[in-house]
């Protein structure tokens, strides 16, 4: 086979795009699909891709083809509730109707910028962020991705500060780019790329304490810390909530030694935890906060990070690409879904959404940690960011799998695999919470019969 192929690249597309434009696919159609879906990852993605999801795609044939609300759909139809909520993404539900709406008028405006006008969306949606962030965080700069966000954080805290070290924490998730993933706490995801950022240290997460001495001895021997940077609740370490006060105390140390304060937001904000962001929750201010995955209402990527103004800095604003340029970062197709999310969750206080309906699957587990002690070890939460912890990681992912054919979607935390994580749309109805737990319970009784619990 020749590895330029004009002909077959063609006739594939235009087979494809075909697919894409077809409202409705005959049965022979969805076959090859599968059949090509499987294929073409073991050949060109990664021939490991579908034995790592192996609890979500044994037979294969699962592939994704539609979503609405609070559900993906296969190719066939099989409706999957959505537990997992694309990590985080989907809090105002798939598909929301009002925010494609908007997008979709965007759409037929014009989609991306021209680099040198002024686009408006970017600076509505810079003020608007300004107005529901809390304290005085004012300048917004707006990129594609998480750990894209976390790049221009731990920047910014080195331009701001004239500071080049880091205190992460252990069990840290801040994305893989090669600055966030040097802030990361699991080695696993960082050992094959050693040396990265050298100038960080770790120290363990909840202990404000641990985080002085660190910054303190660092000064100490001459050194200049620029940034701290801690999740308000790590996610994908397995939704580990610190003690009450240690975000007001990291505060206190950051005023005290000079240290710029980022908190990544980037999956406990816009609503997740019960409020719109999770610093509210002990009403600190960071001095650099990231945003990203809900962000774009489930249709768009859209992520970021907001600054107070002494982070903003005159060689930054003489030189505005300083920071960063990225080509597509604030685009108007992803402001528009940005500003609609907004819109939405204002008009429909998803923040409280998901309190409520955190509480109310909180109330539910615990329930089913006191019957079934053995299996259910632990559960913890806040809003619609929980997760259950197991005894083993093999029992979670059998959990996870039961689930799965159960025709409900979970998954792990990257971070910590006991822990299997609940984070579903916002949107999701009581009706189905209680259907939910209704196949939760049944997955526990047969994980428990099949490792003997
Ligand atoms: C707290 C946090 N920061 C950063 C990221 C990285 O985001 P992305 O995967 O969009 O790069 C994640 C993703 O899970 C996250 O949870």
């Amino acid at each position: 086979m020749t590895a330029f192929n004009r002909e077959a690249a063609l006739e594939q597309v235009r087979r494809i795009v075909g697919y894409i434009e077809k409202p409705e696919l005959t049965k022979d159609e969805k076959d090859t699909i599968v059949k090509e879906s499987i294929a073409n990852f073991n050949e060109n993605v990664n021939p490991g891709w579908l034995e790592y999801r192996k609890s979500v795609s044994t037979d294969a044939a699962f592939v994704e083809w539609t979503d609405s609300v609070d559900h993906f759909e296969d190719l066939y139809g099989n409706e999957f509730i959505d537990c997992l909520g694309g990590f985080g993404i989907y809090t105002c539900g798939h598909r929301n109707p009002e925010i494609l709406k908007t997008v979709k008028a965007q759409l037929d405006r014009y989609a991306l910028h021209s680099q040198e006008l002024v686009d408006p969306l970017r600076g509505y949606l810079a003020n608007t962020l300004a107005k529901i962030t809390p304290g005085d965080l004012q300048y917004c700069f707006f990129t594609n991705g998480g750990a894209e966000a976390v790049e221009m954080a731990l920047k910014l805290a080195r331009l701001a500060t004239g500071g080049r070290w880091y205190i992460s924490t252990v069990g840290a998730f801040h994305g893989k780019s090669l600055g966030a993933i040097s802030m990361g706490g699991k080695g696993a995801y960082r050992e094959d790329y050693l040396p990265m950022i050298q100038q960080v240290q770790h120290v363990e997460y909840g202990n404000a304490e641990a985080m002085e001495v660190a910054i303190k001895n660092l000064q100490t021997v001459g050194e200049k810390v620029a940034g701290v940077i801690i999740e308000p609740i790590q996610g994908e370490a397995g939704v580990i909530i610190p003690p009450d006060g240690y975000l007001t105390k990291v505060r206190e140390i950051c005023d005290k030694y000079g240290v710029a304060m980022i908190l990544d937001e980037i999956q406990t904000g816009m609503g997740r935890c019960g409020t719109m962001w999770r610093c509210e929750h002990e009403g600190v201010t960071p001095d650099i906060m990231t945003y990203g995955k809900a962000f774009g209402g489930g249709i768009m990527p859209i992520t970021g990070i907001i600054a107070r103004p002494n982070m903003w800095g005159q060689k930054l604003i003489d030189n505005p690409w300083i920071l960063g340029s990225p080509t597509f970062g604030g685009n108007p197709l992803a402001c528009s879904a940005a500003l609609a999310t907004i819109k939405f969750m204002l008009e429909n206080d998803v923040p409280k959404m998901a309190k409520e309906k955190g509480d109310y699957f909180m109330v539910k587990l615990n329930a089913l940690k006191e019957k079934y002690p053995t299996v259910l070890k632990a559960i913890r939460g806040a809003g619609l960011l929980i997760c259950m912890e197991f005894p083993e990681a093999e029992v979670g992912y059998e959990i996870t799998k039961g689930l799965f054919s159960r025709k409900i979607m979970t998954a792990g935390t990257l971070v910590n695999a006991k822990t299997v994580r609940i984070e579903p749309p916002a949107v999701l109805s009581y009706e189905k919470i209680d259907h939910v737990m209704a196949m939760l319970e049944e997955s526990i009784i047969d994980a428990k019969k099949e490792f003997n619990l």
